[in-house]
């Protein structure tokens, strides 16, 4: 199988074809849950579900809905699907994968690492402070995920633009244009990637520092060290799988404070005990993510007939929406109580082990900026067209100005 059959395809799948209509694919969510919530796309042979208890039995029960996948919705390179992954293996493997990493990420862990979030983040504001319009995306919401966890691995931040121009060709979805040139295009930046981390770890495994890095090369999985094949591969997994997420929320946010519900930035300042709340708004109401996995053997669950193989991708961002769950669902209400029950960061034994990392960043961002910009508003003739990342998959902005009004 090439990489492009093995990939699936949203978009083929949606019909939502524009930029825009990816973008607010909300109205055919809608439209899903009402009248097709279990859908069966036979051209590509995927199942898909729309609802929130629907998408919740996807991501628990790994006995039906495997990740060992050979189909998925970004085209996983050969070399990611190897002992030290931790994504593409079920439960009870899984578990003693998941374990080597998860340590790092403990609240306990990231208490931490807080003052030096809120320095990157200071630094990340006070760079933008002397202007009146800037770009949010490219001043904030791409720089700290990428700085932060850099150095949380023990990477030399000032490689952050190498390092997330990588992760970005490794881990962002490709349009079917593209398709013919992703194979060898996502293989170089692989190659690329690893000579670099090479003796990066190398280096930690003789002297090891406080970092990620060297955690893992002191590590055992069943008795054995990781090698440092393993080392850098689980270095890149999680350099990857935080930084597009990350940005892509803060980006959101600032989207959400000024075309969601415009003149919640003066409710914010004036209690920023709102933020977190806010965070989780944004993570429910405008995160259009979807999770794929494997039909591991035959089941009705659905009250179809899905057939061991097939692929089925559940809609995150529809199930977030489901009026059977959450209360005037499609309004966004920074009071809402219980919107952390959304998927956004997956749910099950896979659950995001980045979660309280990229909640943590997006918390001290906002609340950082809010206490030291005294408003923000829209840029006139503002074109959200223009500011859309160019692949028609996974909309996000890749651009975002805004004005800014100081304290
Ligand atoms: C807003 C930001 C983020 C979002 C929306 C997000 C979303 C997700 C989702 C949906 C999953 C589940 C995948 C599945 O079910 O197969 C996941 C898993 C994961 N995330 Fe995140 N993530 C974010 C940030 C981060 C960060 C900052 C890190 C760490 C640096 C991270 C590391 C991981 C890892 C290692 C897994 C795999 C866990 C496993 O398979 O057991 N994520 N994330």
């Amino acid at each position: 199988m090439s990489s492009s059959n093995q990939t699936i395809l949203l978009q083929e799948i949606s019909k939502l074809k524009t930029k825009e209509e990816q973008w607010e694919p909300f109205g055919w969510y809608r439209h899903m849950r009402e009248n097709n919530p279990v859908f069966y796309d036979a051209e590509q042979d995927v199942w898909n579900v729309f609802l929130y208890d629907h998408v919740k039995t996807v991501l628990f029960d790994h006995q039906l809905f495997s990740n060992k996948k050979v189909r998925s919705l970004i085209p996983i390179p050969r070399k990611m699907d190897n002992r030290s992954n931790i994504n593409l293996v079920d439960p009870p493997e899984h578990r003693k994968r998941r374990a080597l990493q998860s340590q790092a990420f403990t609240p306990r862990n990231l208490k931490e690492w807080e003052p030096r979030i809120q320095a990157i983040v200071d630094e990340l504001v006070t760079d933008m402070e002397g202007d009146s319009t800037v770009d949010i995306v490219q001043k904030l919401a791409i720089p700290l995920p990428v700085t932060v966890i850099a150095e949380l691995l023990g990477v030399p931040s000032k490689d952050r633009d190498k390092i997330k121009a990588w992760s970005d060709v490794l881990f962002l979805p490709y349009n079917k244009e593209a398709y013919s040139d992703i194979a060898q295009e996502k293989g170089r930046v692989m190659k690329e990637f690893q000579e670099y981390l090479y003796p990066i770890v190398q280096e930690k495994q003789k002297h090891p520092a406080d970092d990620i890095i060297s955690d893992l090369t002191k590590a055992e999985l069943e008795g054995e060290l990781l090698t440092v094949e393993e080392v850098v591969m689980s270095s890149i997994g999680l350099l990857g799988a935080g930084n597009e997420t990350t940005t892509t929320l803060i980006s959101n946010v600032f989207y959400s404070l000024l075309f969601d519900k415009p003149g919640i930035y003066q409710e914010l300042r004036a209690d920023l005990s709102l933020v977190p709340n806010m965070i989780e708004e944004v993570l429910r109401f405008r995160f259009p993510a979807t999770m794929d996995r494997k039909v591991a053997k035959d089941t009705s669950v659905f009250g179809h007939e899905m057939k061991e193989g097939q692929a089925i991708v559940a809609w995150i961002g529809s199930a977030n929406r489901d009026g059977a769950q959450f209360a005037h669902a499609e309004e966004f209400d920074i009071h809402r109580q219980g919107n952390q029950r959304h998927f956004t960061f997956g749910a099950g034994p896979h659950f995001c082990l980045g979660a309280p990392l990229a909640r943590m960043e997006a918390n001290i961002a906002l609340t950082t900026f809010v206490k030291r910009i005294a408003n923000i508003q829209k840029v006139e003739g503002f074109k959200l067209t223009e500011h859309l990342i160019d692949s028609v998959i996974g909309q996000s902005l890749k651009s975002f100005p805004i004005r800014l009004k100081k304290a």
